[in-house]
């Protein structure tokens, strides 16, 4: 089998925001609870009540942007009840999720806090379904007010003199379903009402994010922007690759071949999904300046048998690996239009880049993958065009075998991203760069002998990158040999 790419090196099509490596964390089984948050008094390790375990995981792929407190949780969540002393925060019932009760004891913020210790970018989802607008602009004020003010005082009585800076401001999540069941027509005006007293608080800038699509919804698309475009900075899109159906999803771990094949399909439709839902966007905005962005993606299973259904825990095997790897190469290619994506979620929830259990962390095959795409974080995309057998199980469906990303990072090193697809079949890559000589490459690998290989507290290190060196050089041409379902990243030096 032989694949060919041939990279313009002097072609740049724009730069990968690296808020496409973004995450999101919620109020859901143990994510925040258990995951990020043990609480002061915890025997492990932690700052201020954060695991430090996951923090230094997390910092260590430098992710740089983080979305919470929902999902359908934020459009529950009263922000007032989050702050001040932990004995006086309210309870409340996490409905949607298991029907726990949420002790609110991770709020503003401890969330601010857990941003700062990773060095990302926090983004708050705001809670349109059962709050009021008033209750969003006092959140917006208590956070970001610098200066004399009912909420900025609330801030500082609660230890926090400073006012944070926020960015990134979600206004509701999926109100076509949980986040109210609004039709577009309706949630439109919503959406210009609340948006705009989401005020620009001092020097404080809010990019504004409207909730957009359910998948495929192209008339929420065209509704929003043709009635809110010039009110928003970003329109989210919500995709979930499942297996089966909504009733029954599909294992984490006990697939067959067909299965993993319509996974990797399943998967690969986001980039129609972008595709048409850009081409709504281009209609209102040519300029690209509104974002697109998929703050809701990945695999979703059924659970883990013995564990909360409400809960959405799951494990993650090669094949989530390969998922990412799809992802990240759909989402660079549209990068002049996806300006953020968030898996989800961060730690113990759906595909999970950490699962922990009491003190033990293990990482997930989905980790190493964001691992070793970071490369790719406000790199310069380049041209590159992909001639790749197709992958099938039967004759009756295929899909590319090969997807690719190529960029070119600061130092002018080229950066390439290789997903072979086939739990069967290696693959010969032939790359030939137009532009450049190579001069020296470094390769490292993520594979598996099995399709459901994972990492478990027993066995962290089965599924882990490791250094590759099946890279033969030639000129301008690199001819890298892929084994069957695996990524390679190469960092080409010119
Ligand atoms: O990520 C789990 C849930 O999926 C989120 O809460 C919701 O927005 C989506 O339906």
């Amino acid at each position: 089998m032989l694949a060919k790419i041939v990279i313009n090196a002097d072609n740049k099509k724009g730069k990968i925001s690296k808020n496409i490596y973004g995450h999101f964390a919620e109020h859901l089984g143990r994510c925040i609870y258990g995951g990020f948050w043990v609480g002061k008094d915890s025997e492990i390790p932690n700052i201020d009540g954060i695991r430090k375990d996951v923090v230094e995981a997390l910092k260590k792929i430098k992710i740089p942007v983080l979305r919470w407190p929902g999902g359908c949780f934020a459009d529950e969540y009263h922000w007032k009840d989050g702050i001040g002393p932990y004995e006086s925060r309210p309870k409340m019932v996490n409905v949607h999720w298991g029907g726990v009760i949420e002790n609110n004891h991770f709020g503003t913020h401890e969330f601010f806090e857990l941003c700062d210790l990773l060095n990302a970018e926090p983004y708050i989802c705001g809670n349109v379904g059962s709050g009021t607008v008033q209750e969003m602009r006092e959140w917006i004020e208590y956070m970001t007010f610098d200066g004399e003010s009912p909420m900025a005082s609330l801030r500082a009585s609660n230890g926090r003199k400073e006012p944070w800076k926020l960015k990134y401001f979600g206004v509701g999540n999926e109100s076509w379903g949980c986040g109210g069941n609004m039709r577009p027509e309706y949630y439109v005006d919503v959406y210009r009402r609340y948006s705009t007293y989401v005020r620009n608080f001092g020097s404080n800038r809010i990019f504004k994010i409207a909730c957009g699509p359910n998948t495929n919804d192209y008339n929420w698309t065209e509704v929003l922007m043709r009635e809110a475009g010039k009110f928003m900075d970003g329109l989210s899109l919500h995709y979930y690759t499942v297996p089966g159906t909504w009733e029954r999803k599909g294992t984490a771990t006990n697939f067959d071949e067909e299965e993993w094949f319509i996974t990797m399909k399943k998967a690969l439709y986001m980039d129609e999904l972008i595709t048409k839902h850009s081409t709504i966007m281009d209609k209102y905005d040519s300029e690209k300046s509104v974002a697109l962005v998929v703050d809701e993606w990945g695999t979703w299973y059924d659970v883990e048998p013995g564990t909360n259904p409400g809960f959405l825990y799951q494990q993650n095997t090669m094949r989530d690996a390969l998922v990412a790897g799809i992802h990240f190469n759909i989402f660079n290619k549209h990068c002049d239009r996806v300006k953020m994506a968030n898996i989800a979620q961060t730690v113990n929830v759906l595909q999970a880049v950490i699962l922990t259990d009491g003190p033990q962390m293990v990482l997930t095959p989905t980790y190493h993958v964001f691992d070793m795409y970071k490369v790719h974080q406000d790199a310069e995309l380049l041209d590159f065009n992909i001639d790749t057998p197709e992958y099938m199980v039967d004759s009756e469906e295929s899909i590319p075998q090969v997807t690719a990303t190529v960029s070119t990072d600061d130092s002018g090193k080229i950066h390439i991203s290789l997903c072979n697809l086939s739990p069967k079949e290696s693959i010969t890559v032939e790359c030939e760069l137009r532009g450049a000589n190579v001069n020296k490459v470094t390769g490292t690998i993520l594979t598996a002998d099995e399709m459901n290989a994972h990492n478990t507290f027993d066995n962290p290190n089965k599924v882990v990158p490791k250094e590759f060196d099946e890279i033969k050089i030639t000129e301008n041409k690199m001819v890298i040999t892929m084994p069957k379902m695996a990524i390679v990243g190469v960092k080409a030096c010119i």
